[in-house]
């Protein structure tokens, strides 16, 4: 049966039968879409029954453990039998790969489709990376009746769909990859996958350009968004989930990539810290949180004389917005002017750190750079800065100095509602209430 398909203005809601540049009714430009309109009768009849919240006993979630450590910690524990799980990341870091990895690590039987690749493609890199096969299966196919009628016909418990953009249905006319189409595949995909209690994991590129849809059309679509992400430049991987209707949000999986694929790494505090032979101006490390673990990270500043009136701002990793204020409370607040000044901040290894509890390593980076005055490299900190210049407390202290104290650092500067009960051996630590007493305490660092 051939559906019906309208053109949807994303704007006004109103609908069109054919395609315009600019929606007939508001006249925005560019703002209609393909969607299909007709899927049978939805009309309801009669008196549909409903549950009392406090009749209902929740189950315990059944966990699928990927196999691969990093990425379970991810998912917050594994995946849920007819979860549909999103995995975008730009071309080339390792989607295919990393999804190719579990699938084989997966005790239950496994379907990878490739939309992409050949399946001999597929075969061959799975020898190289000197993967068990198993019982998986593969399909090089993308249509999508043709994708649902294979997970009909194999029943996986885990299927990998790489990737959701090379998917096409022939309910709709669209392109391959535009919204219309990611989003009709993905929709279709997902009341399979709740039909028949498989879990899917969907592969989408992210692409800058607004013509081919990524995945952020599909975000509410899918019950979990783990993003690929990492500096193409390193071998680090993160996995960071940013929703997850089964399980924390804002968890971190740290991979790396290595000649025989990707390697889960348990300790990656280790990563993010540079090793500098003697102690160098301009670093400071910070303990951070990615999700519910503490990781140490080393922030860098440079800080130079400008040669032009407008002095440059940039931070790689770090919010822009936020060295801008910081900036502006350490002149204020603690005396360090830097209107003629160059001041470039960056987290190593290409992590992404949004939490304000940065704010301290990043001023005390700056003022070390500022003034040619090293920071011992056992040192560590975190802390928020506030528009008063005080230090206000971050979450979760104590996690973070454990983790402080466990890679062997010897000191470090927090806020003072911070500071911990009892001592922690091997650990001398030093509270702060303003951003002026922590720039003091430099000299002595
Ligand atoms: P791939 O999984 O194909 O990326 P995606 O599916 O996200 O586009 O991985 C691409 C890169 O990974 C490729 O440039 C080569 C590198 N790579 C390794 O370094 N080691 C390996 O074992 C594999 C399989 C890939
Ligand atoms: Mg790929």
């Amino acid at each position: 049966m051939k559906r019906k398909t309208a053109y949807v203005c994303s704007e006004c809601g109103a609908s069109a039968l054919q395609w315009f540049g600019a929606c007939p009714s508001c006249g925005a430009a560019g703002t209609l879409s393909e969607t299909v309109t007709e899927r049978g009768s939805s009309a309801s009849k009669g008196k549909i029954p409903t549950v009392a919240l406090a009749e209902l006993q929740p189950r315990e979630l059944e966990r699928i453990p990927s196999g691969m450590a990093e990425l379970d910690r991810a998912l917050g524990g594994g995946l849920v039998p007819g979860q549909v799980a999103l995995l975008g990341g730009d071309p080339g870091i390792g989607k295919s790969t990393l999804l190719l990895q579990a699938l084989s690590s997966i005790s239950r039987a496994g379907l990878y489709v490739t939309g992409e690749e050949s399946a001999e493609q597929v075969a061959m890199r799975a020898r190289r990376l000197a993967l068990d096969p198993g019982g998986m299966r593969l399909l090089a196919e993308t249509q999508l009746e043709r994708v649902l009628g294979a997970l009909e016909g194999a029943r996986p418990g885990v299927a990998v769909i790489d990737s959701i953009q090379t998917l096409w249905s022939e309910a709709l006319q669209s392109a391959p990859g535009s919204v219309a189409q990611v989003r009709e595949c993905a929709a279709q995909l997902t009341r399979h996958a709740k039909r028949a209690g498989t879990a899917l994991l969907l592969i989408g590129h992210v692409t800058k350009e607004g013509a081919i849809a990524g995945p952020r059309v599909l975000e509410h679509i899918v019950d979990t968004v783990l993003y690929f992400e990492g500096d193409p430049h390193s071998s680090f991987r993160l996995v960071r989930a940013v929703k997850n209707r089964f399980g924390a949000v804002n968890e971190l999986g740290v991979f790396a990539m290595t000649e025989s694929g990707l390697k889960g790494v348990s300790n990656p505090s280790r990563l993010f810290l540079s090793s500098h032979e003697k102690p160098v101006p301009g670093s400071c490390v910070l303990a951070t949180l990615e999700g519910t673990r503490p990781l140490l990270v080393e922030i860098q500043a440079l800080v130079d004389a400008a040669h032009s009136p407008n002095p440059r701002r940039l931070s790689v990793g770090l919010e822009q917005n936020r060295l801008a204020m910081l900036l502006a409370v350490l002149h204020r607040h603690a005396g360090i002017a830097t209107w003629e000044q160059d001041v470039f901040v960056n987290a190593v290894g290409g992590v992404r750190i949004a939490e304000p509890a940065a704010d301290l390593a990043v001023c005390l980076a700056v003022v070390s750079s500022f003034s040619d005055k090293p920071i011992s490299p056992r040192v560590a900190v975190f802390g928020e800065i506030g528009l008063a210049g005080e230090v206000r407390p971050a979450q979760r202290g104590q996690d973070r100095l454990r983790e402080i104290a466990k890679l062997g650092f010897e000191k470090v500067v927090i806020p003072k509602s911070n500071l911990p009960k009892g001592k922690i051996v091997g650990l001398e630590i030093v509270a702060v209430e303003r951003i002026d007493r922590a720039v003091q305490l430099l000299r002595d660092l």
